[in-house]
């Protein structure tokens, strides 16, 4: 009698158990992540080396490198990259640049900046990873927010 009182409760704890997974939505949409990795660079020339970057509408987080190939410091050809919608650019170049080399030149808490890295130089690089969410059909640029950057180191960011 009593080992039939410790099987039901096992049964119980297991039914219980599995229940509990599906109930968590997270648990099964984790493993669907689909990770899609990029890789831009910059240059003492103060270029990038990629105009387009694009994912595919299934990548759900993008993880993007930005390594810096040349060999001047951050206070004199520092680079970053940050994405924003196309119309933001300016207005986050600006911003960005009043907040100085110790805030990456992108301002505290700026809304309009969907993700950025932090600003390296030469020989350095920083990796981010970021959620595509919300991001498709929409008209996207990165750019470069080191003073008077941004007008050669721009280009486009598609997801799709
Ligand atoms: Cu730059």
């Amino acid at each position: 009698m009593k080992m039939l009182r410790y099987t039901l409760v096992a049964a119980a704890l297991l039914g219980a158990q599995s229940l509990l997974f599906s109930l968590i939505p997270w648990a099964p949409a984790a493993a669907a992540d689909k990770v899609c990795k990029l890789e831009i660079t910059g240059n003492d020339q103060m270029q990038y080396d990629k105009k387009d970057l694009s994912v595919a509408a299934d990548c759900t987080q993008v993880q993007l490198t930005l390594k810096h190939i040349g060999k001047l410091p951050k206070e004199a050809m520092g680079h970053n990259w940050v994405l924003v919608k196309a119309a933001d650019l300016t207005a986050v170049a600006n911003a960005g640049m009043t907040a100085g080399l110790p805030a990456s030149y992108v301002q505290a808490g700026d809304k309009r900046v969907i993700a950025h890295t932090k600003t390296v130089g030469g020989g350095e690089s920083d990796t981010i990873t970021f959620s595509t969410a919300g991001l498709a059909g929409q008209s996207l640029m990165y750019l470069c927010t080191f003073p008077g950057h941004n007008a050669l180191m721009r280009g486009t960011f598609k997801v799709g």
